[in-house]
């Protein structure tokens, strides 16, 4: 992705809420993964793909007056929004900077951590996103990336229109050229950038109609599914349809959404550059 007019959901007011009220629904999950790689008291982060910045100040929190954050962010709209957090936090340690993460200039072997939430999905070529990302981090730092496995969505009572919903969303993704499966691969492209895979776990969050789960599907899928008619994906019946489908499930206080896979995947810059791919994990080397 080469400006913020390509990001496939958009960059408007709209768009900064649902990033807002998803951070409130997952922000367990991402701190969650922040607390098994132990980040802390002065790691220096970066958050590439920051948006408007809402996992930066997380991070600001843990590490404190001593770390670093710098949000990485093509999208001015959504900076500005972070740039004003940061004036009013009075943080001096906290940077906002515009640009991707292919394009940026990133200082070398810097990062204790450099954190990706929700962006490698969208992107046409993950190696080339994740190479001046890797270069970035030291030796013996982090990549910590959370995106989807686009398995497991499902609405309950199963047997209506949504029922082929995965398919339609991993078209969607396609359709911007990105992969709604990428974490898939996340495995082998750390192995080729000579990184160690250090975590790979993942996650689902599933509620009723008026949960924060629901509520956050709702917000993607009511204004998404129009657009993905316009892009052709779907007719404008079966629109129509996926959303009385959505409506129905939403009327009906014990309808269930279940949410796609989300995976937690860390990777650990080894001392030496990989020679090619050769190192062994325990528990994830070749047999
Ligand atoms: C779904 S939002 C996620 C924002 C944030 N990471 C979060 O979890 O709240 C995706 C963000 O990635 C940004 N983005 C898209 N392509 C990018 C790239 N190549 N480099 C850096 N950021 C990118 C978009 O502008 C958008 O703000």
């Amino acid at each position: 992705m080469s400006n913020e007019s390509d990001y496939l959901l958009g960059i408007n007011q709209t768009e900064l809420d649902r990033l807002q009220f998803q951070h409130a629904v997952w922000g367990g999950v991402t701190n969650a993964f922040f607390d098994r790689l132990g980040v802390g008291a002065g790691w220096k982060c970066l958050d590439a793909g920051a948006g408007p910045g809402l996992v930066s100040a997380d991070l600001r929190l843990r590490v404190g007056e001593t770390g670093e954050v710098v949000a990485l962010e093509p999208s001015e709209m959504f900076l500005a929004w972070f740039r004003d957090v940061i004036a009013r936090s009075g943080w001096k340690n906290v940077h906002a900077r515009t640009g991707t993460a292919e394009g940026a200039e990133l200082p070398a072997g810097y990062f204790d951590l450099v954190f990706v939430r929700w962006v490698i999905a969208f992107v046409p070529d993950a190696e080339a996103f994740l190479a001046p990302l890797v270069r970035a981090l030291k030796p013996g730092g982090l990549i910590a990336i959370q995106d989807y496995y686009y398995e497991g969505l499902s609405l309950f009572p199963r047997g209506g229109a949504f029922d082929r919903m995965p398919d339609v969303v991993r078209a969607y993704y396609k359709s911007g050229g990105g992969d709604a499966y990428v974490t898939g691969r996340l495995p082998r492209l750390f192995r080729t950038l000579g990184l160690e895979l250090a975590d790979f776990s993942p996650h689902q969050l599933a509620g009723r109609p008026g949960s924060g789960p629901f509520e956050w599907a709702q917000r993607f899928f009511l204004p998404h599914i129009p657009l993905m008619a316009e892009k052709g994906l779907i007719t404008r019946e079966e629109a129509a349809a996926f959303t009385a489908d959505w409506l129905a499930h939403a009327a009906d206080p014990d309808a269930l959404f279940f949410s796609p896979v989300v995976v937690d995947a860390a990777g650990r810059k080894l001392e030496q550059e990989s020679s090619g791919g050769r190192s062994e994990i325990p528990g994830h080397g070749r047999s």
